[in-house]
């Protein structure tokens, strides 16, 4: 049924139903419950169900189903998702008992932090919708002769973690429901990706006792999900569990990060042997779990249980070097552990929130590691649905600032940040060929991309330096400004701003046109080149060095072709500086690091690109690898050289953006790039940049049209660069500066062997040399 078109799937016959025993957000969770009676149980029996809050829906005692964090997340004024179970194995005929668990969960916990911190945010009062229903009719629908109850779980929430009271555990429907005629039925939507899932679990890989003599578990990886337990002990203990992402230099289990996300699961013993126990409602960002055990308590088992949407793994990548192989995989995780629903800033502190900057970064990443484009789907209509009537997109979504602007003012129309809904969709373009998702989308980019002409009514954008501000810009967010005594030169807001206009006006012309919208691409290709001819005029020096003179301005500019060829070889001088400057380390933020490598090889400065990415010391990608991170950080100098930790005011353990580097592992490294004019890896761009430190190379990626694979290793300075490619599939091999005498499974190239080749589907052996 759920995979109906909206016209075609039956009208709602249940009603939302509030329980009498809600007592408001951060107090005893109630459900709602119904007894019936069947004379027989239809084979096509299916349950579709929704909450205001999360659910947890039982049969006959039954879970149903295995998803979490049920209904999911959506920008609520707009859109709840619901879902749809086949039920007739839980039923049976005669009397049945269906009960739902509500929790607080996104709809009204804690969201956001310090003075913005509120609950309530899309609602203070809990609700249930659920309806049987088979070829034959509805069997069951929530009404106002369902009855409520009480819960054993005390408290709980998403940043707050869950108190459990075992010797509760007996459900007593001792009141009513009241049936709230004013829920808008028409915003309960089928939800449109993969359900949050329990991964593999994790054993604990450590164990040690702190001063207090409490247990500390170290599960050996930085994740998104929860602990699960079996205790043995006496009635009315209570065991209580905390959270940590890291121990300190001094190996002191340490979780001040997470701000006010309490994070503690807390769980009180009914005390008849083993007893087991995991969260419902709520997940934490850790690796450690801290485990106080009353006296007489025993912890018979404990494991981390990763969770997430993203389940179907899609891409592979190998090196010959360690340090580089771990960074790929702490990618992984950190995809896994943000990816939880939304595509989340971070998993741990009392943020977790679909910031669109980060996203705008990693999506291309992001859909190479993991099948990912329902869930971006999703993710972008919660982004439509909070674009303000100006035009400017959410800093994040779903977002909870809207409708609380009095307390939580102008959290949107961050250029780099709300370009993510012209960027997102161009990566599902060109990984899957969704022509549908630019269509759906065109209307709220260009109401973006005219947003932010208008912050200062021309090509120039200059954002003001107020958060809240309209047209405010985090610019380039945390790029390193060197040390405090002696700053180097970060891009300025009305640079990056500027850059970020033309991306996206010259993008969404593109799409325009693609789409067959003539008069749009006509109007904004005719922007997009007043914008490039400004920012030529206003932030490109005669000399062609760049005003801000920094490392994301000229790598930015160069990957978006913004200088003039004229002035390219003093820019690429200029650029080369600012690396020299920073002693070959990085000196770009969340939107300039992207850029970084892909533009010094544009500049034919591969080495230089294989030392920046290989260094190993602050601010560096395997800088954090080498000092034991699990998944990536939000901040190049989260641990100091010195071992001291940085200000926990705003320190993740687990932002996935600077995981961003991966793309250029797959498209630069592995020379695997998939071609937006025939899109979803039908046609293959192959220009591997050959980094000897890094061979052997083995990349893999399930595309629609199935398996990729790309690899090289060297020799010598001879390479030797094997390709497979599925049926349907077709490339182009392009060899890059200092690569010679191409030769294709044993045929020399044209060109004097330095192609381009034409490649069909199937496997080929091409081998060349490096030169110079
Ligand atoms: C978030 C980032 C976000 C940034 C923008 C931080 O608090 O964690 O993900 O991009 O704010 O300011």
């Amino acid at each position: 049924m759920s995979d109906l078109t909206p016209s075609a799937r039956p009208a709602w016959t249940a009603r939302l139903i509030r329980p009498q025993t809600d007592l408001g957000v951060g107090e005893r969770a109630p459900f709602v419950r119904q007894t019936f009676t069947l004379d027989s149980v239809p084979a096509d029996a299916e349950l579709r169900i929704s909450a205001q809050g999360l659910y947890r829906c039982f049969i006959n005692g039954q879970r149903v189903g295995q998803d979490l964090l049920t209904p999911g997340w959506t920008s609520y004024q707009d859109r709840l998702s619901f879902q749809t179970y086949p039920v007739e194995s839980l039923l049976r005929s005669g009397e049945n008992v269906i009960d739902i668990w509500l929790g607080d969960g996104w709809f009204r916990s804690q969201m956001l932090w310090k003075k913005i911190a509120q609950v309530n945010t899309w609602g203070d009062q809990l609700g249930a919708i659920a309806e049987i229903r088979s070829a034959a009719g509805v069997l069951l629908a929530t009404d106002h002769t369902w009855r409520s109850g009480l819960l054993p779980i005390l408290k709980n929430g998403i940043y707050f973690g869950e108190d459990f009271d075992a010797r509760e555990a007996t459900l007593t429907a001792s009141a009513g429901c009241s049936v709230d005629e004013t829920f808008a039925l028409a915003t309960l939507i089928p939800h449109e990706t993969g359900a949050v899932r329990e991964l593999e679990a994790l054993a604990p890989a450590a164990h040690f006792f702190d001063a207090e003599g409490r247990s500390v578990y170290d599960f050996g990886q930085n994740i998104g999900g929860y602990v699960a337990f079996t205790v043995d002990g006496p009635r009315g203990a209570t065991v209580v569990v905390q959270h940590a992402e890291i121990v300190d230099a001094d190996g002191v289990f340490n979780n001040t990060n997470y701000r006010s996300a309490r994070a503690e699961l807390h769980y009180t013993l009914k005390g008849d042997g083993p007893e087991s126990y995991r969260p419902h409602f709520t997940f934490q960002g850790f690796r450690y779990a801290r485990v106080s055990l009353p006296a007489g308590v025993r912890m018979v088992s404990i494991e981390a249980v990763p969770i997430s949407s993203a389940t179907r793994r899609t891409g592979w990548l190998s090196t010959g070097h360690a340090l580089v192989n771990r960074l790929v995989e702490n990618t992984l995780w950190s995809q896994r552990g943000n990816f939880i629903e939304v595509p989340t800033d971070c998993p741990q502190r009392d943020e977790r929130l679909g910031w669109t900057g980060d996203a705008q970064v990693f999506a291309p990443t992001a859909c190479f590691l993991f099948e990912s484009h329902s869930f971006w789907v999703k993710w972008l209509r919660d982004v439509m649905a909070d674009q303000r009537p100006d035009g400017a997109i959410a800093h994040f979504s779903p977002d909870p600032t809207r409708g609380h602007e009095d307390t939580a003012k102008g959290f949107f129309g961050s250029t780099g940040w709300g370009d993510a809904i012209c960027l997102v969709p161009w990566a599902l373009w060109t990984h899957y060929g969704d022509r549908a998702i630019l269509q759906e989308t065109f209307p709220a980019m260009r109401r973006w991309v005219d947003f932010v002409w208008s912050i200062s009514n021309g090509p120039i954008v200059q954002p003001p330096r107020q958060w809240g501000e309209r047209g405010f810009s985090f610019g380039d967010w945390l790029q390193p400004g060197g040390p405090t005594e002696k700053p180097v030169p970060t891009i300025g807001d009305d640079a990056s701003a500027t850059i970020y206009l033309y991306i996206s006006t010259a993008l969404t012309a593109r799409i325009a046109a693609l789409l067959g919208h003539e008069a749009d691409a006509a109007r904004l290709a005719d922007r997009a080149a007043q914008v490039k001819a400004a920012f030529q005029h206003e932030f490109i020096a005669p000399s062609g060095r760049l005003v801000y003179d920094d490392q994301t301005s000229y790598a930015l500019a160069i990957v978006h072709d913004l200088i003039p060829a004229h002035l390219l070889p003093a820019a690429r001088r200029h650029f080369k500086a600012t690396i020299a400057r920073a002693e070959g380390r990085i000196g770009t933020g969340f939107i300039g690091t992207p850029a970084l490598l892909p533009a010094l090889v544009k500049i034919g400065e591969p080495e230089l690109a294989a030392a920046v990415f290989l260094q190993e010391e602050v601010p560096g990608w395997l800088y954090q690898v080498k000092r034991g991170a699990t998944t990536i950080w939000e901040r190049w100098d989260a641990i100091r050289a010195d071992g001291s930790v940085f200000d926990p005011a705003m320190n993740s353990y687990n932002h996935y953006a600077y995981g961003a580097v991966c793309q250029w592992l797959f498209e630069g490294v592995a020379g695997l790039r998939p071609d937006a004019d025939r899109p979803a890896f039908r046609h293959v761009e192959l220009s591997p940049v050959i980094i000897p430190a890094l061979s052997p190379v083995q990349a893999a990626h399930d595309s629609l049209h199935g398996r990729i694979e790309a690899g090289w290793t060297v020799d010598g300075d001879a390479v030797r660069y094997t390709v497979t490619l599925p049926p349907g599939c077709t490339a182009t091999f392009r060899p890059g500066a200092g690569q010679a005498d191409v030769v294709v499974d044993g045929q020399a190239a044209a060109n004097a062997g330095t192609g381009p080749v034409e490649l069909a589907d199937g496997r080929h052996v091409i081998t060349f040399r490096l030169i110079g």
